[in-house]
């Protein structure tokens, strides 16, 4: 894989590619002040970031659709050079609502199309304008559906579902790495018990070795493996390190003792629904 930072597509088995690199764009909305986002969006696409990560549930997606829009009109960027991946949200997950809240999205970002839309978590909430249902005693108001129905739908402008099924039924699937970082460490939805990723010794010492930061040799060691990543930053100078992973790489033996450092423990661990029937974590995979 030749991937450089002008050129770092990897190709879909429909004939469609990746930015092997994404900006993330989910940050607390309660806690994020208004236009960040925006602001990261367009200092992201400024330092070759093409590929956006984002989501209705983040409440942000007006910034990052003003933000491609107005690099467009820049001439800095044309439609066709940023990949924008979109997702589905849980009270969304009956086939019948795919649509509409897709058509929401595209009117949120003011684009005609998106590249990639995913459902967020395969468990399905009450649907309605409620983001996070829950009853007066506080219980999380959870929903059936048939997550099968769910993919039946027209849901990626660029694939057709019969592919992408096959697709997935082969196991030969691109795989995108959220939360590459380790995440922001939020308990009310992480799990804490290992230490922050960040701190890693021997990601350290590597890093060191290149002149590079722990956070870009773990990008990097994903990047290697052709694996997607969508670390998230609003913050100028790390947007910037993040994409700084293309002029380094790993040598066989070092990528073998980052894997050495699995403990199997995922960060993202969403606990406060772990008793939904659905609840996709309960299984190892
Ligand atoms: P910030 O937005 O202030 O940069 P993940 O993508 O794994 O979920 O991680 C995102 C978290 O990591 C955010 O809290 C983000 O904060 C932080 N982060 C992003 N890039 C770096 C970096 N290069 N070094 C340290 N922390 C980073």
């Amino acid at each position: 894989m030749d991937l450089s930072a002008a050129d770092h597509r990897i190709p879909l088995s429909d004939g469609n590619s990746i930015p092997i690199i994404g900006l993330g764009t989910y940050s607390d909305p309660r806690l994020t002040p208004k236009g960040i986002c925006k602001t990261s969006v367009k200092a992201a696409i400024d330092v070759g970031y093409r590929h956006i990560d984002g989501a209705y549930v983040y409440q942000n997606e007006h910034e990052v659709g003003e933000a491609i829009r107005e690099k467009i009109a820049e001439g800095k960027v044309r439609r066709e050079d940023i990949f924008y991946c979109g997702k589905l949200w849980c009270t969304a997950l009956d086939p019948e609502n795919v649509r509409p809240c897709l058509e929401r999205t595209l009117k949120i970002l003011q684009l005609d199309y998106i590249d990639l839309y995913i459902i967020e978590l395969p468990m399905a909430f009450q649907p309605g304008d409620k983001i996070y249902p829950r009853d007066e005693n506080g219980k999380w108001l959870y929903h059936k559906t048939n997550l099968c129905a769910t993919w039946e739908v027209e849901c990626h402008p660029y694939f057709i579902q019969t592919k992408l099924l096959k697709f997935c039924q082969q196991h030969d699937i691109v795989i995108v790495a959220y939360s590459p970082l380790g995440t922001s460490r939020d308990p009310t939805w992480v799990n804490l018990s290992s230490p922050p990723l960040l701190t890693d010794p021997l990601l350290k010492v590597l890093g060191e070795k290149y002149n590079k930061t722990a956070a870009q040799v773990a990008l990097r060691f994903n990047v290697q493996r052709g694996v997607v990543v969508i670390p998230k930053s609003f913050n100028p100078e790390r947007i910037k390190d993040n994409f700084q992973i293309f002029d380094f790489s790993l040598t066989e033996e070092e990528m073998k003792s980052i894997e050495t450092l699995n403990k199997n423990v995922r960060f993202v661990e969403m606990s406060m629904w772990s008793d939904h029937p659905e609840y996709p974590f309960h299984e190892e995979y």
